[in-house]
């Protein structure tokens, strides 16, 4: 046997044995791998090798100078491995002894030593030294071989797990990050902002987007853009059909492209306004209940593995944050536009309340003060005269008092809450009855059931409204209000026999601000899920029907 320079091979094993464990804090598989193959060349005093490693990526790390003969058939090996540990898994039991292969180089006489690395009982990868000619391989210098194999396998699997487990707490960490930030303000811009930063760092990508879909022009809005070209992307527009995100939002389905230009979704328009290049892109969609209403991408992954799973995974996890939270603040938005319009609404009726009471009420007492004061002159001059005028200021004094009642009642009517919706609309009308037309004609279908009190009110409203505009606009000789119900619903026409109106003239005026009454009658029935109909005809007269749903949350059906 010529002389081998592994003779103390087995000696070595405890001391690299220990250093390939320290090797371990790298937490580090690719940097692990390295100084392992390096510690493993050294240790041997051979002048060559490499390392394959199996897990979801396998690694390969090769060191020392390697002549393509010497390459080819490391590859060989290495692929032959490979194929084998993608169909199948190869167990080496406790007692048996790891297969170690040698091959002499015909030409060179370079010796290629090939172990099995081992993890518990199963192969994960190689390890291949090159050892000058001439050399060869005692049983002692195999088992160290095949103990290195062996604590190489076993170590680098640890590292992984180590890995995998920071990088998941790492990710756990950044998604509770942001759904505190999400959570905790409703100054959305600023949150989503810093969750698209953060995105952009945790991906490892170069550049992140958030895109929000305008349901007026069906276009993706780039809303929050982040990375070098933000302020040329920002606000900046693209067809729902267009490129890779519109594809996510159209079909709802999240996308992860490592090479674009190989994907006829991608659309180029985009790189070429803003000279960025895009190359990777992992794009999911904003989804609220199952409502696609934007997506969130994230381009060019920094290293060279591009996007995989888990980072789809993390970008999913922080779309659904980021849509519960746009769908918040949207709400919040829509809430205090909705005050802002009641509060309006009740300025505009205290407006009108004063007006009426001016118009009306005062009006007619100042008049009954003038009567008064001819009364008065009449009893010193004329007494007989003054019988008849007292008469009529008595009718006066009727007059004044039931349009000070009729002003209340506009108000709110006590008997709403007392007797609900029948009670209140009936008693309305009644007051409304003057001696002339138009003559009012209530027929409460005999309904007897009762709504919530926010309903109720809301639909006394409304069909105050109805009746007010029938007697102020339509000059008619009857107004009709009549309930029906069924199941589901309590009906409530307004009809009149008036002169009729053109709607959709009248709609158009209302956008110019012009008349409020049909527009807050509508945003009313909104409120109580309600639906209301409104049909209309010159000389034909009007009719409105509001459908109010018996049940469901807006409701409470119980016999009054
Ligand atoms: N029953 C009706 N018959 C005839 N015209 C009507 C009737 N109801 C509404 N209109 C017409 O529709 C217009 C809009 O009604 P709307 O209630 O929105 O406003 P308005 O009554 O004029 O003012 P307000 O904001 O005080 O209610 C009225 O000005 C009137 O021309
Ligand atoms: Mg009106």
């Amino acid at each position: 046997m010529s002389a081998s320079p592994t003779a103390n091979a087995a000696d070595q094993i405890p001391p690299l044995l220990d250093t390939l464990a320290k090797l371990t804090s790298q937490r580090d598989v690719g940097q692990f791998l390295t100084s392992a193959l390096h510690e493993a060349i050294r240790a041997t005093n051979c002048h060559a090798g490499s390392l394959l490693f199996v897990s979801d990526q396998p690694r390969t790390v090769r060191e020392g100078d390697l002549s393509s003969e010497i390459e080819r058939q490391i590859s060989i090996w290495e692929e032959s491995l490979q194929e084998r540990l993608r169909t199948t898994s190869w167990q080496i039991g406790e007692g048996e002894n790891l297969p170690v292969s040698t091959h002499a180089l015909e030409g060179t006489g370079h010796l290629l030593v090939n172990t099995p690395l081992l993890h518990d009982e199963r192969v994960t990868g190689s390890l291949t030294l090159v050892f000058e000619a001439g050399r060869t391989l005692s049983l002692s210098q195999r088992r160290a071989l095949t103990s290195c194999a062996k604590a190489i396998g076993n170590l680098g699997k640890m590292v992984e797990q180590l890995t995998i487990t920071q990088h998941s707490l790492k990710q756990l960490s950044f998604l509770h990050k942001t759904s505190q930030a999400l959570t905790s303000t409703l100054d959305l811009r600023e949150v989503l902002d810093n969750t698209m930063e953060l995105a952009t760092q945790i991906l490892n990508a170069q550049a992140s987007t958030l895109m929000l879909i305008d349901e007026d022009t069906g276009e993706l809005v780039f809303d929050i853009p982040h990375g070098e070209k933000r302020e040329l992307l920002r606000s900046y527009r693209m067809a729902m059909d267009q490129g890779i995100a519109g594809w996510v939002a159209t079909h709802a389905r999240p996308a992860i492209v490592n090479d674009v230009a190989g994907d006829k979704r991608f659309h180029t328009e985009t790189d070429a306004r803003t000279g960025f290049l895009t190359q990777s892109v992992i794009c999911v969609p904003l989804q609220i209940k199952e409502r696609t209403i934007g997506v969130l991408e994230a381009l060019n992954k920094t290293s060279n593995e591009g996007f995989n799973d888990d980072d789809l995974r993390l970008l999913s996890t922080l779309a659904a944050q980021a849509a519960s939270a746009i769908e918040n603040a949207r709400l919040y938005r829509s809430l205090r536009e909705e005050r802002d319009k009641i509060v309006s609404i009740q300025e505009e009726a205290r407006r009108e309340l004063a007006r009426d009471m001016h118009d009306s009420t005062l009006q007619s007492l100042s008049s009954i003060a003038m009567s008064l004061d001819y009364v008065k002159r009449l009893l010193e001059h004329q007494p007989e005269a003054a019988v008849e005028e007292l008469d009529r200021l008595q009718k006066m004094v009727v007059e004044a008092s039931r349009q000070a009642r009729t002003l209340l009642f506009e108000l709110r009517p006590i008997v709403l809450e007392t007797q609900g919706l029948v009670g209140a609309l009936k008693t309305y009308v009644e007051q409304l009855q003057g001696e002339g037309p138009p003559v009012f004609h209530f027929n409460d279908g005999g309904f007897n059931g009762r709504l919530s009190d926010e309903t109720g009110a809301t639909a006394f409203i409304i069909l105050q409204e109805a009746t007010n505009n029938a007697r102020k606009h339509a000059n008619p000789q009857n107004i009709w209000l009549s309930l029906t119900q069924d199941e589901e619903y309590l009906q409530v026409a307004v009809e009149d026999d008036g002169c009729g109106f053109d709607l959709q003239a009248t709609r158009k005026t209302a956008d110019q601000g012009a008349h409020l009454g049909l527009v807050s009658m509508q945003e009313r029935a909104d409120l109580i899920e309600a639906d209301l109909s409104i049909k209309s005809e010159l000389d034909q007269g009007t009719t409105i029907v509001l459908k109010v749903p018996l049940k469901g949350p807006t409701a409470q059906s119980s016999t009054a």
